[in-house]
């Protein structure tokens, strides 16, 4: 069952086929969007996924209960084709029914036939339009589009300009991601005709991520989005992080420096990979005599425990920090329900505030205009509906909603 968005411009394909109040996702984020995380977005009208990649087969399927436990609302799920129980993450999304799946390194055309046979919906995350294009082909029904700017693995085209491209490409419904944090970023997506926003990283800074104080604190204290850069040392591809003196030592220690840490992440990581220790160091040698892609397999493992140390340890400068740029932008904690609340009040102010448009009228009568169609009537009987409390601060005048 559908539940109904509270204003009419937030009503958008997005949240009819994923039956969520707003048009905003949290995102999927190894260790950190666990069954809390997931459960507070539902519950405050937004639609959650589940990071699969970093659980345990053992822990999956609690993981999905838990979840359904805290929450009666509908919500997803991630993984990637490459983790050693992609095909028991298949197997429970089916049957469970969940709503969604969203991935990168998708699954093939026959496991998106399944899926979509089985009523879930199939949500890829895309970096380029080539890739956007590639996913709608292989059946997606609705695609996210991450710019550069975005947290984790990234592209290199920033969202302004791969949001419009890729909405020229397709004819699937699009989400926009990186760098949304707030209600103006909303507005901004759903002007560019997107049907919605997801976001991770203003997800993981919030009362409800279940990330270490220690570790929150560094993105509470990066201001400078030049210090949330790309680098490819931790598994090979282009990942985004905090800057941090343990990422300068993976940069900077040279290859064999980087092949045994990632030696080390996969013995730590081969219950999970099950990769044997024969397999392992045949994968270092090839590694050394070959270069880069067998080093990219064995590095793969680097990523997940790299990140476990900050995001589970609470050891940030003994980890990575794989962050949207956007973290420079925030200095609060708020909760889930405080920080939904706050994006969907400022985004009706924004689109409230959009120019109205002039209505023809017959010659000799006064000009008169009519609210721009993204703007929403905001009376206090479509507030109570939605539970919405009255606006902050009594509606500030700018539209500018701090979280
Ligand atoms: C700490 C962290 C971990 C992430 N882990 C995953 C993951 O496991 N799977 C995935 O598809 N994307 C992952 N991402 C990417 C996010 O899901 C999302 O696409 C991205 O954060 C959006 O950009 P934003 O941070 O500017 O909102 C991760 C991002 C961060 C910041």
């Amino acid at each position: 069952m559908n539940a109904p968005s509270a204003l009419p411009a937030l009503r958008t394909p997005l949240t009819e086929r994923l039956g969520c109040r707003y048009p905003i996702v949290q995102t999927a984020m190894g260790w950190i969007a666990d069954a809390r995380l997931v459960a507070a977005t539902c519950n405050a009208g937004g639609f959650g996924f589940l990071a699969a990649a970093t659980l345990p087969a053992d822990k999956l399927e609690a993981e999905i209960a838990k979840t359904r436990q805290l929450t009666d609302r509908p919500f997803g799920i991630n993984f990637h084709m490459f983790q050693p129980n992609a095909a028991q993450v298949i197997e429970l999304t089916i049957k469970h029914r969940l709503r969604a799946v969203s991935y990168g390194r998708g699954p093939d055309q026959a496991t998106i036939k399944r899926f979509k046979d089985a009523g879930v919906l199939c949500m890829p995350t895309v970096g380029a339009v080539k890739h956007a294009v590639k996913a709608v082909e292989l059946g997606a029904d609705i695609v996210t589009v991450q710019g550069a700017e975005g947290g984790g693995h990234t592209g290199s085209v920033p969202t302004t300009l791969l949001l419009p491209q890729v909405l020229d490409a397709v004819r699937v419904p699009v989400v926009a991601a990186g760098g949304f944090y707030n209600g103006r970023g909303l507005a901004g997506a759903l002007a560019f005709g997107a049907a919605g926003i997801a976001m991770g990283t203003r997800f993981l800074m919030t009362a409800d991520s279940p990330v270490p104080r220690e570790t929150l604190q560094k993105y509470l204290d990066v201001n400078d989005p030049a210090r949330i850069r790309v680098s490819t040392a931790v598994d090979g591809l282009p990942q985004r992080m905090i800057d941090n003196p343990f990422l300068l030592r993976l940069e900077r220690g040279g290859a064999l420096h980087r092949l045994l840490v990632a030696l080390l992440s996969a013995w730590r990581w081969k219950a999970r990979t099950g990769m044997s220790v024969a397999h392992m160091l045949r994968t270092a040698l090839t590694a050394l005599r070959e270069g880069d892609s067998a080093a990219q397999t064995i590095m793969a493992a680097n990523a997940p425990v790299l990140i476990q140390r900050a995001m589970v340890e609470g050891r940030p400068d003994e980890g990575v920090l794989p962050s949207g740029q956007v973290a420079a932008a925030i200095d609060r904690l708020p909760t889930v329900a405080e920080l939904l609340r706050a994006i969907v009040e400022e985004a009706e102010l924004r689109l409230a505030a959009l120019p109205p448009l002039p209505v023809p009228l017959p010659q000799g009568e006064r000009e008169r205009t009519t609210p721009h169609p993204l703007a929403t009537a905001r009376t206090a009987e479509v507030r109570r509906e939605a539970g919405m409390p009255e606006p902050l601060g009594g509606g500030r005048g700018r539209g500018e909603v701090q979280l």
